[in-house]
């Protein structure tokens, strides 16, 4: 059955000072936490990973990237390969976040061969999909998910989407204090659920970790993840303080 997760996105935020601290406070509140309920992950600027990964115990939290390059080694100044990444120690790779596709033109396809890099140099993936607010008010967002997915995923085996997380994070509720309510989320989960299930059958669609992101805070996570289909999320803002980030992995 499906793990429950609580993963911290960074974004260009925090020197690695300022991000060794903050890690070795998450890790000792994890641990120093009893009964906690999901798998805690910090995904973290490519120039903190290794010096985050030398301060955590893996038996309480697990490490990310924010992304990876699209090839796997060679001229590509300034890139830095999934290989690099898990070189570090690094757990996961955070995979097609909307700030990635707005910002550096990400494309379905592109993050189709940075997905199968990712899996290949033995890292999971955090896959984000969601839809901006035009999309939205067009009505298209479940068609954009669905093509955001199927072109990036559903080339891999069933197999290989066991180290696959996904990640519904509609654009209008990223950093906009504005939350999707926990229906409007539950409803795009129970969708991509549907979608895993059509392609890969029921074991899989129960198995896969589907995390809500956007705004999500101590004060709306315990609704959201009393969704049936919402199991955990993925934390901007809310992860670069230990306090917010504990209230939210404690919401279950
Ligand atoms: P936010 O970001 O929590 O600051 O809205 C979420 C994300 O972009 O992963």
């Amino acid at each position: 059955m499906r793990k429950n997760i609580v993963a911290g996105n960074w974004k260009m935020n925090t020197t690695v000072p300022e991000g060794v601290q903050l890690a070795k406070d998450v890790c000792m509140a994890v641990a120093q936490t009893p009964g906690i309920k999901c798998q805690v992950i910090l995904g973290v600027p490519f120039t903190h990973l290794t010096a985050v990964n030398q301060v955590i115990d893996k038996n309480y939290v697990m490490l990310a990237a924010e992304n990876c390059a699209d090839h796997d080694k060679g001229a590509y100044t300034g890139e830095v390969s999934a290989a690099m990444v898990a070189s570090t120690g690094a757990d996961f790779v955070i995979l097609g976040h909307s700030e990635r596709r707005g910002y550096y033109n990400e494309t379905i396809d592109m993050l189709k061969t940075k997905v199968d890099l990712a899996l290949e140099a033995g890292l999971k993936v955090i896959f984000c999909c969601g839809e901006s607010l035009d999309e939205r008010k067009a009505g298209t967002h479940f068609e954009v998910i669905k093509n955001e997915i199927v072109g990036s995923l559903f080339h891999l085996s069933a197999d290989q989407m066991a180290n696959v997380v996904i990640a519904y994070e509609p654009i209008w509720a990223i950093g906009t204090g504005e939350t999707a309510t926990s229906d409007q989320a539950q409803e795009i989960h129970a969708f991509i659920r549907s979608l895993l299930c059509e392609k890969y059958g029921q074991q899989v669609a129960d198995d896969t970790t589907i995390l809500y992101g956007g705004s999500c805070k101590p004060g709306n996570a315990p609704e959201l993840f009393a969704k049936s289909d919402i199991d955990g999320g993925l934390i901007g803002g809310a992860s670069l303080k230990c306090a917010d980030f504990m209230g939210i992995v404690t919401a279950f």
